[in-house]
């Protein structure tokens, strides 16, 4: 099988990628520049595939570094493309920052992909791009509505650009794959999600309030217009999110794409409130969780949760776990790391 670069390798998703695609047989070159991931995760991919991808630390922001990484790497086939910064709420403070991160990045390695024999592209993408959309669920024909964050404004934009590359590089084929809420880890617990500082997200703000690191959950609103009051997400196992990305690319590589550029939702199709999800992972944990009602948080969505048919049907793809699955799977790697 060919040789993929996975840019952002070492991050959650990217990791778990990784994974996937070595499971497929592919070699696979990871790109990072540690700036939110560890090294320490390269070690956790080779202990569940036995096989150590190539790693080169590297801020694709250097563009003369990049173009010196694709002389070197002339046989890549296809590129999975996770390199970007992606908290909302930073965004908002530093939006500047994020668009040198998420866009000059971008360019250059499309800048690089188009000169290559087989240029296969998959993005990481958001189903934030759809905002608060009109009806739940959510199609890939959703309208795409004005950014509530530079973060989300940059998985546009980045959108926009792979589009308008694909009309005019001729070996260029893309797929950018929305995605909803990824949760949980790897069921060996070897990798997982490692937040730096403080979670922004639900799932591991609530194993460490479980695992003693955080004191109590703040359920940011509980007044919202759903049936237990509390926002609605689609939460899938990032194990599913990664095996999406893999049949992405091999309808890429087999040329089986209906288009140049092609949209895909990748959800469980199933929403869920917050409380539901901390329902979820009291069950599966028999952990008593702490946690208190709190004001809204600026540009939270009430709810969005996918129609995942069109991955379903191309893709052959199809989310294997439920909530439990991914919230136990969350928390058994949350004990793993903190030894308890
Ligand atoms: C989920 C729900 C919160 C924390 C974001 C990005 C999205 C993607 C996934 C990168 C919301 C509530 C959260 C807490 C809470 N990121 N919550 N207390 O905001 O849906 O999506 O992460 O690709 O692009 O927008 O995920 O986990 O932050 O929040 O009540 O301490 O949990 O209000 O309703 P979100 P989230």
């Amino acid at each position: 099988m060919g040789k993929i670069l996975v840019t952002g390798g070492l991050g959650f998703i990217g990791s778990h990628t990784v994974v996937e695609l070595q499971n497929e047989g592919f070699e696979v070159v990871i790109i990072d520049d540690l700036s939110n991931s560890s090294i320490d995760v390269l070690n956790g991919i080779t202990a569940i595939t036995g096989k150590t991808p190539v790693f080169e630390k590297l801020d694709l922001k250097d563009k003369p570094k990049v173009q010196s990484f694709f002389k070197k790497h002339q046989d890549i086939e296809g590129i999975i493309h996770f390199a970007a910064s992606k908290a909302v709420g930073e965004s908002v403070q530093n939006p500047l920052m994020y668009y040198e991160n998420n866009i000059n990045t971008l360019v250059y390695v499309l800048q690089e992909l188009t000169g290559l024999p087989k240029a296969n592209f998959i993005f990481s993408s958001s189903c934030t791009v759809y905002g608060q959309a009109d009806v739940m669920p959510i199609t890939e024909n959703a309208p795409v509505k004005p950014a509530e964050s530079p973060y989300g404004n940059t998985k546009q934009i980045g959108e926009e650009i792979i589009q308008d590359t694909c009309k005019v590089a001729p070996s260029m084929k893309a797929i950018s794959l929305r995605y909803f809420n990824p949760i949980g880890a790897h069921p060996s617990a070897k990798i997982g999600e490692l937040p730096l500082g403080v979670p922004q997200n639900l799932v591991p703000f609530i194993t460490q309030t479980a695992a003693g690191l955080r004191d109590c959950l703040s359920v940011f609103g509980d007044d919202y217009p759903t049936p237990d009051g509390t926002c609605i997400r689609d939460y899938i196992h990032v194990v599913d999110l990664a095996k999406a990305h893999v049949v992405a690319l091999q309808r890429l590589l087999n040329n089986e794409h209906k288009a140049n550029y092609e949209t895909f939702n990748v959800g469980t199709g199933v929403g869920s409130s917050v409380l539901e999800v901390i329902q979820s992972f009291e069950r599966v944990s028999g952990v008593s969780l702490n946690y208190k009602m709190a004001p809204r948080r600026e540009g939270d969505v009430t709810k969005a949760y996918a129609d995942t048919t069109k991955a379903n049907s191309e893709l052959g793809w199809q989310a294997k776990s439920t909530l439990d699955d991914s919230v136990q799977s969350a928390w058994l790697w949350e004990k793993e790391i903190r030894n308890l």
